[in-house]
């Protein structure tokens, strides 16, 4: 009997079963290039974050250039409300196609965690790992991206500061920053293995040299991202009895 697929096949001369086949691969692909594209921009967020690092003037400077101050006198915080959805878009669809890989069911959950124990593969410990702080990252990112659409004239060197200090977000940074840099680290590592990027003609060594780079990498976003929490938290102390008043450029001591 004809149904709806096979009329469509007839008259477009197209296998529909053939379409369908090909829907996991987009997924997957959806999934990689998503994922790619967060991971480049965390490592630049974290980086340019960091300016704090480098004293108050230097954070508000970098602040007002993404707000466009070159450009609009003033600065136009639109701009971070504007750039914050586009980044909340890319982390809705990064981690909806990514929903169909958590375990379904405590029974699929139990299948998994006895295969676990019998692989002990050190790739399934990072799978393991990818789902809990994806898991982890669905609510506080969503929180962090959320305030950062809302309220992007918060953004400053004594904002932030009082922010993680008087606010009480530093556990949630804290929290979100540890699982966002090991998130980023693995599936990195992890779509370097899956498309065979560096493989050359030594896949073996290379894989292990790239282990060892994301490993690196790791630690050293994992140290850049808590001095930074540490310098804010400083900086909001200090501000505490003066939270809300705003950072006057040059005022620098
Ligand atoms: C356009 C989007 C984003 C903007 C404008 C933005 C902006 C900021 C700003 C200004 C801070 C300093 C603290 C504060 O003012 O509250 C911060 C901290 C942080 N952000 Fe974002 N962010 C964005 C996206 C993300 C995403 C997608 C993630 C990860 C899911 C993320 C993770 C973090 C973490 C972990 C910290 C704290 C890191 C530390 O203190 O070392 N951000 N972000």
């Amino acid at each position: 009997m004809l149904n709806r697929e096979s009329v469509t096949e007839l008259l477009t001369g197209k296998d529909s079963t053939k379409r369908k086949s090909r829907m996991p691969a987009r997924i997957d692909f959806l999934q990689s290039a998503s994922g790619l594209i967060l991971a480049i921009f965390i490592m630049f967020h974290i980086v340019f974050e960091g300016s704090i690092l480098l004293g108050k003037e230097a954070m508000y400077t970098l602040t007002k250039m993404f707000e466009g101050e070159p450009f609009i006198e003033g600065g136009e915080p639109l701009i971070i409300s504007v750039l914050a959805f586009i980044i909340f878009s890319l982390f809705v669809l990064h981690a909806g196609v990514a929903v169909r890989k958590f375990p379904s069911s405590y029974r699929e959950y139990q299948r998994y965690a006895e295969h676990k124990e019998l692989l002990n593969h050190s790739d399934t410990n990072l799978w393991n790992v990818q789902i809990t702080t994806g898991f982890i990252m669905f609510f506080l990112g969503s929180i962090h991206l959320y305030m950062m659409m809302t309220q992007p004239e918060n953004i400053g060197p004594y904002a932030s500061s009082d922010r993680i200090y008087s606010d009480l977000m530093w556990p949630m940074y804290l929290v979100l920053l540890i699982s966002v840099v090991l998130h980023g680290g693995i599936g990195l590592y992890r779509l370097i293995i899956k498309w065979g990027w560096f493989d050359g003609k030594d896949p073996k060594r290379n894989r292990q040299r790239s282990r060892k780079i994301a490993k690196v990498l790791v630690t050293l976003y994992l140290l850049l991202g808590l001095a930074s929490l540490a310098t804010y938290m400083k900086i909001g102390y200090e501000h505490r009895d003066a939270y809300g008043e705003r950072y006057v450029p040059g005022s620098e001591k």
